[in-house]
């Protein structure tokens, strides 16, 4: 029987980690979702996630704070252990939050705190976690169609997440000897509690996005996490360095 595979999701709890970790599941495959504080929903999600018959565990984890990274890579092992895993098969980086402020008024402290969190988590996290992958071991960072074009207000959180992209393209450049490939998923606008939920519950701004979107309405969560079992399987195994934009054509 082929050993049980396992991807590692931080920001599971809620949005478009938690739709990720449902159809995971659904495909047979274990998830260590993280969340930052709300717990409930994060074991809301375990109790989805192994109704499905798979294994899955909810950790604790603030991406911005790196010196948590060691007690947190221990905690994973220990959950592979129980299950008797050897190796992460994924890690998938959705933990994050926006800044909305024009860029004449974002301050020091927030651009700081979007670096740590989209810059900074997937550049450091993914070194702490590097030794329990192996050959076949697939990463995804996550950006935002916001780096390809511009939205008035996002220039800390869009530069941060153009930033990831490049970084996307030196991690598959300096792991693929290992077998490793990694690549950058890139949602467009979609309903989620981001930014206060905005684009889901402001029926302009909502109306305004989707007009601008080739297919016609905003994203839901799940046109995001139904296709991440996709982006991890073996029938994207050739694409590495490249990023994958599911936005139904938004700003073309
Ligand atoms: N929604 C969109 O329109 C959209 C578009 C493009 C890209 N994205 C990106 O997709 C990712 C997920 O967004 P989403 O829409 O799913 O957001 P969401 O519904 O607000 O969920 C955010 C998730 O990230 C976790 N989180 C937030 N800050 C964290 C931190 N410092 N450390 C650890 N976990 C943290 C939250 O944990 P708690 O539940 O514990 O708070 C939650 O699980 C983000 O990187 C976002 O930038 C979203």
């Amino acid at each position: 029987m082929a050993p049980q595979q396992i991807v590692l999701i931080t920001g599971a709890s809620r949005g478009l980690g938690r739709s990720a970790a449902r159809h995971l599941a659904r495909a047979g495959v274990g998830v260590i979702g993280t969340y930052q504080s709300n717990r409930a929903e994060a074991e809301a999600m375990v109790a989805e996630v192994t109704a499905s018959g798979v294994p899955a565990v909810a950790l604790q984890l603030d991406v911005a704070d790196a010196s948590t990274f060691d007690a947190f890579t221990a905690a994973v092992t220990e959950a592979l252990n129980g299950w008797d895993v050897e190796h992460l098969h994924a890690v998938v980086h959705f933990a994050g939050y926006g800044v909305h402020a024009p860029y004449t008024e974002t301050s020091a402290q927030q651009l700081e705190q979007m670096l740590r969190v989209h810059v900074s988590a997937p550049f450091l996290l993914t070194q702490a976690l590097l030794p329990m992958m192996t050959t076949g071991g697939r990463i995804l960072n996550v950006s935002s169609g916001l780096a390809r074009f511009t939205g008035p207000g996002y220039a800390a959180y869009a530069a941060a997440k153009g930033a990831v992209e490049v970084l996307t393209r030196y991690q598959a450049a300096e792991l693929g000897g290992r077998g490793i490939r990694v690549n950058t998923l890139v949602p467009g606008a979609i309903a989620t509690d981001f930014g206060g939920g905005v684009v889901r519950d402001d029926a302009d701004v909502n109306r305004a996005v989707a007009g601008a979107i080739a297919l016609g309405r905003v994203g839901e969560p799940d046109d995001i996490g139904a296709a991440v079992p996709a982006l991890l399987s073996d029938g994207l195994g050739w694409a590495t360095g490249t990023r994958i934009e599911l936005s139904g054509g938004q700003s073309l």
